[in-house]
Formats: structure tokens, C-alpha cells, sequence
């Protein structure tokens, strides 16, 4: 595989729900290390495209590569064994575990009781949920802390620090940003530059066209379920956007102060 290869890519992917057309002949390529911002109007396919890298919904045509390999994912543990990461939406966190317990959740270290009943090693899952937490920069008062304690960004990040605890080689955000206070977000947007840092590829649903200028490296644009532009984040700009999210490619109808931040 050289550099040249995508970490996943989508390609010709269609998903109907009953009559609905969600997803007509989409592609998408991510690269290590690249921030790739997906925009587009309620609708237009974001989340379903998601699912279906994340092995949640099988598409019913086109094909998947990750590392350059086709692959069929049957199911999200697939895409895990896969390195593909999704923090969802809700984040599906347990808010009445604690920090430690949530990181690792179904993934515990364990130890032998008597040589051989393997055990959920508390001691252990501590200190490398404490280690995790410290490479992603993410400050806890302590992984002892319950997940319902802490605020919307320190929970963001936990997902984040979840998704990204054992080998992950792509996460995928839809809306991190989304339920967080101001000052919480540029935390977690720092946090996805941290990860490309480290050559994970990230993949950002945001409506915010703030945080998509500040962390992308490319945006790609959906309209109708389809693919409808893309662009490096250095060769366009909020207005251009706007427009492609409208469905429009001629700058000059564009208005600016559009509702969408
Ligand atoms: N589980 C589902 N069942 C039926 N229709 C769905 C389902 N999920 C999404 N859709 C439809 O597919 C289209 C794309 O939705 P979605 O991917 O959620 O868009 P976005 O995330 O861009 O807002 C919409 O028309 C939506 O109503
Ligand atoms: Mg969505």
C-alpha cells in the first residue's frame, strides 16, 4: 500500500430506504492524516454515508476499500476490526459508568482469577484509560469520575477517547461539535487536529462552517444523495460553500450571513 492509497474509500454507493433514494452513486476517499469535512443540508445523506463506512447499513450497491482492500461490512464490529471508529450523535456512552470503564467498555483488559477465568483488570484499565487520556491531551479530574458528571466537551472527548483507544486508523464524527458550549468546542476541534497529527484519518460532519474552516484539510459536499463538489479547504471559501450546500455553483448568487454559522 503506498501513501497514495486512500484509508477507505467509498465508491459508486447507493442506500435506499423503501422509495427514498438517501445515497446515489457516492464516492469518497480519505487519506492518512487528512481532516475531510462532509457538509450538506438536512437530508442530503450525511449520516446514512457514515453508517455505511461504519458497517452499520449495508449499501445496496457499490463498494468499500479500506487500505485499498474491498471489504464487506457485515456489521460496526467488522468496521472496528477494520480501524473505522464512528462517535455517535448521542455518543453512546454509559453516564453512570465511570471514565476508565467507558474507554474500554467490551474491550477490558483482563487478568486470570485462579490461572484461568479471565477478569475485567480494574487496576490496569485505569492506567491505560489515565495513559490514553494524557497522549489526547483530554484533562479529567480522574478516570474514577462518572461520565454523568462531566460536562458536554469532557464527554465529547471521552467518546473521542473511546473511539480512538485501541487501533484506530479512521474515526468518524457526525456533529461533535453540535450540543457543546463556545468554549468547549475549539477544545474538541483541537482534539480532531491532534488525532490527524497522529495519522489517523478523520472524517467531520458539521453544519458549523466554522469548525469546518478551522480543522478540514478538504470538504466534500453532498446534495440530494449525491456527490455535488470538493474542494481543499485553501480553494474555496464560506460563500462557495454555502452555495454547494444550496446546490448552487455559481458564486456570484450567493449571499452572505446565510443561517448556517
Ligand atoms: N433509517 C431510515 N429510514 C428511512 N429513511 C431514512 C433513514 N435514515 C435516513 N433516511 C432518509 O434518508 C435521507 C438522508 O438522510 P440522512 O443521511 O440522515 O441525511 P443528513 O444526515 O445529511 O441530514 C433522508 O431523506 C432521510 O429521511
Ligand atoms: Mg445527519
Amino acid at each position: 500500500m503506498s501513501e497514495a492509497t486512500p484509508v477507505i474509500e467509498a465508491r459508486g454507493i447507493y442506500k435506499y430506504f423503501g422509495a427514498i433514494t438517501a445515497l446515489e452513486d457516492v464516492n469518497l476517499r480519505l487519506m492518512k492524516g487528512e481532516v475531510l469535512g462532509v457538509v450538506g443540508d438536512n437530508g442530503a445523506g450525511k449520516s446514512t454515508l457514515m453508517k455505511v463506512l461504519a458497517g452499520m447499513y449495508p449499501p445496496n450497491k457499490g463498494e468499500l476499500l479500506v487500505q485499498g482492500q474491498p471489504q464487506r461490512l457485515r456489521s460496526p464490529r467488522d468496521a472496528r476490526d477494520l480501524g473505522i471508529e464512528m462517535v455517535y450523535q448521542d455518543l453512546a456512552l454509559a453516564g453512570n459508568m465511570r471514565i476508565d470503564e467507558n474507554i474500554f467498555l467490551g474491550r477490558e483488559h483482563t487478568r486470570n482469577a485462579l490461572g484461568f477465568i479471565p477478569l475485567v483488570n480494574h487496576k490496569l484499565n485505569a492506567v491505560r484509560a489515565q495513559e490514553h487520556l494524557d497522549r489526547l491531551k483530554i484533562q479529567v479530574k480522574s478516570v474514577n469520575q462518572r461520565v454523568e458528571e462531566l460536562s458536554g466537551g469532557q464527554r465529547q472527548a471521552v467518546a473521542i477517547a473511546r473511539a480512538t483507544a485501541l487501533h484506530a486508523q479512521i474515526v468518524i464524527m457526525d456533529e461533535p461539535t453540535a450540543a457543546l458550549a463556545i468554549k468547549e468546542v475549539r477544545k474538541v476541534l483541537d482534539l480532531i487536529k491532534d488525532l490527524r497529527n497522529s495519522g489517523i484519518g478523520v472524517i467531520l460532519i458539521s453544519h458549523r462552517l466554522d469548525d469546518i474552516f478551522y480543522v478540514c484539510d478538504r470538504i466534500m459536499v453532498l446534495f440530494h444523495g449525491r456527490n455535488f463538489a470538493e474542494a481543499p479547504l485553501g480553494k474555496t471559501d464560506r460563500n462557495e460553500v454555502i452555495g454547494w450546500i444550496m446546490g448552487n455553483k455559481s458564486k456570484e448568487n450567493v449571499s452572505a450571513g446565510m443561517p448556517l454559522s
